[in-house]
């Protein structure tokens, strides 16, 4: 099987090519943004034509929640998360391959407190969720052999790629090291999630009979980003003091769902954060 993975720089991309690499029947195409922007359509379909892969997966994605609520950076969104996947799945249609990518529980309003199910309506709340959502439609409109998987904070190892973000798991870590007290909102439900699982059940489903459409993959467990420290310093075995605040305490410019808890109501469950969190710190 010939398989590209797109954003192969990135927290995700990275492990993906890990969990596609242990099979040596695999051939693994890894492009990040050097190789192809995924916004230019004509390269799109040049360049993906001539590798002729059997499976695409984008993990490629514009991130910057907050930068997406102003005028360049909402742009940005919806030409890398919207424009980007329809690109991809409108090339994938014309080679018979099949195309996964990547959406996110901010697709939601985020006042369901009993989570959300795959088909339940989207209702974002800040244009990074919109800029998802209109991806989402449009490879739903393009149709094809196609996997929109929705996932929610991801940690892993820190992917390679320019603008790599800190996950907030390598966050907390750096910060105990530095203050004596850390101040953690105490809001946002939601479950984080374990790039290397993600990536495990992202091939998991490529390669069963599933039927195309919405999928949620989260690890169980869900928690608020104090819940998400507590837990952390808790395997660590470390002492730190933390202070549990509102939202308020850190005011952003994108608003944030309140609970956005994905339920995985097609796929066999993965495991809990706090079995998967150990497994990524070594415990
Ligand atoms: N991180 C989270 O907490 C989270 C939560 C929910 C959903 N998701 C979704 O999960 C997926 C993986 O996320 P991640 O955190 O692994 O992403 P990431 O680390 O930010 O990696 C994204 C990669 O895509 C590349 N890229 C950006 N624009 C591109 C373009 N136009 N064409 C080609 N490549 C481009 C980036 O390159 P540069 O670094 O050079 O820009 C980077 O290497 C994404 O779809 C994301 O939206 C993530």
């Amino acid at each position: 099987m010939r398989i590209l993975i797109i954003g192969a720089n990135g927290m995700l991309g990275q492990d993906l090519i890990k969990v596609y690499g242990e099979d040596p029947v695999n051939e693994i195409l890894a492009w990040d943004i050097k190789d192809i922007d995924i916004t230019d359509r004509e390269r799109v379909f040049i360049k993906i034509k001539e590798a002729d892969p059997d499976f695409v997966i984008n993990a490629a994605a514009y991130n910057a929640v907050d930068k997406a609520e102003e005028d360049e950076g909402k742009k940005m969104a919806m030409a890398v998360n919207a424009e980007g996947p329809a690109n991809l799945n409108a090339v994938c249609q014309e080679i018979g391959a099949t195309f996964a990518t990547y959406s996110s529980d901010y697709v939601f309003r985020g006042d369901k407190k009993e989570g959300y199910k795959e088909n339940d309506l989207p209702d974002p709340i800040n244009n990074y969720g919109l800029s998802k959502w209109e991806g989402e439609k449009k490879v739903q409109t393009i149709g094809g052999d196609y996997y929109i998987i929705r996932t929610s904070k991801l940690f892993g190892h820190e992917g390679i790629g320019e603008n790599v973000k800190k996950s907030f798991i390598t966050l907390m870590q750096e910060l105990s090291q530095k203050m004596p007290e850390l101040k953690v909102v105490d809001e946002e439900m939601s479950c984080f999630t374990y790039t290397l699982d993600l990536a495990m059940a992202t091939r998991f489903l490529l390669e069963g009979n599933f039927k195309s459409g919405i999928y949620h993959v989260v690890n169980g467990e869900p928690c608020t980003w104090y819940g998400c420290a507590q837990t952390l310093f808790k395997i660590l075995d470390k002492k730190v003091k933390l202070k549990a605040v509102p939202a308020s305490d850190f005011p952003r410019p994108a608003k944030r769902p309140q609970y956005s808890v994905l339920l995985n109501t097609k796929l066999p469950e993965i495991r809990s954060f706090s079995e998967a969190l150990k497994d990524f710190l070594g415990k």
